[in-house]
């Protein structure tokens, strides 16, 4: 059945495939990208047939997200928390742990998803079952620890906490969280050796966000369904 789908972060990689594929099957999409302006991939959608909206939003700022939740009068289906920064991959030493990559990965990756379903969760709780995918990834499970990647892996066992703590919040008022690692996918972030392409990702994604619902919230798995240890 056709549902309204928010997207952050969707001018680019697998933002941009989820966006792709939820218009080509018929969804209404709202994506967001910083700069709408620039986003070309996103804004040739919406010269095709069907319902996309391209609206400009920073996860960091919970102004701009209260803005378009205050104007977006639809209800929402799913939010797909999707939006992320990977700066700093080295071991200890690497001198690219700076203040500013802390500050800046942990508010969009973290903070970004928490302003994100703050703002959306009027929109979703007007829906008959509203849905949160956030997109983290298995580099932030404790279980997988490698020594390194140090800000990216600490953002993204925050990203799968946070999606456990909304899910057991907002249960009881009907919605379901899922936490979701997309795969080792080709993008600017992935990288051209990454073994999953983003259109493949994005499939197998929306697959699993169709099937969350309240008897499966909290769960944390990959884009092909298989759970991801935390
Ligand atoms: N690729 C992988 O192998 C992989 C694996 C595991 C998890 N993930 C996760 O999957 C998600 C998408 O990754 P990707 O590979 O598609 O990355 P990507 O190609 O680098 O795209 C990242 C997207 O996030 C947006 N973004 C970054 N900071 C933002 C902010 N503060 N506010 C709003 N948007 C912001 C970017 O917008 P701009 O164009 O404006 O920068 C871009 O649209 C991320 O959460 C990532 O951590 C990816």
């Amino acid at each position: 059945m056709a549902q309204t789908i928010l997207i952050t972060g969707a001018n680019r990689g697998i933002g941009l495939a989820l966006a792709r594929q939820a218009h080509a099957r018929g969804d209404s999409v709202i994506a967001t990208a910083r700069r709408p302006g620039e986003a070309e991939a996103l804004n040739a959608l919406t010269r095709r047939s069907g319902d996309i909206t391209v609206v400009g939003a920073d996860v960091t700022s919970p102004e701009q997200l209260a803005g378009i939740a205050a104007a977006e009068k639809r209800p929402i289906d799913l939010v797909v928390c999707n939006a992320g920064q990977y700066h700093a991959r080295g071991a200890l030493d690497d001198p690219a742990y700076t203040a500013e990559a802390w500050s800046g990965t942990l508010m969009t990756n973290v903070a970004g998803v928490f302003f994100t379903v703050r703002a959306f969760l009027p929109n979703l709780l007007a829906a008959s079952a509203g849905r949160v995918a956030v997109i983290s990834s298995i580099m932030g499970s404790s279980a997988r620890a490698k020594g390194n990647a140090y800000i990216y892996r600490a953002s993204k066992a925050a990203a799968t906490n946070l999606a456990c703590n909304l899910a057991a919040e907002l249960a009881p008022q009907g919605i379901a969280v899922g936490a979701y690692h997309p795969g080792w996918v080709r993008t600017d972030m992935g990288g051209a050796a990454a073994d999953v392409a983003a259109e493949d990702s994005a499939k197998g994604l929306l697959a699993r966000f169709d099937a969350l619902g309240l008897q499966s919230t909290g769960t944390v798995e990959d884009f092909e369904g298989n759970p991801i240890p935390f």
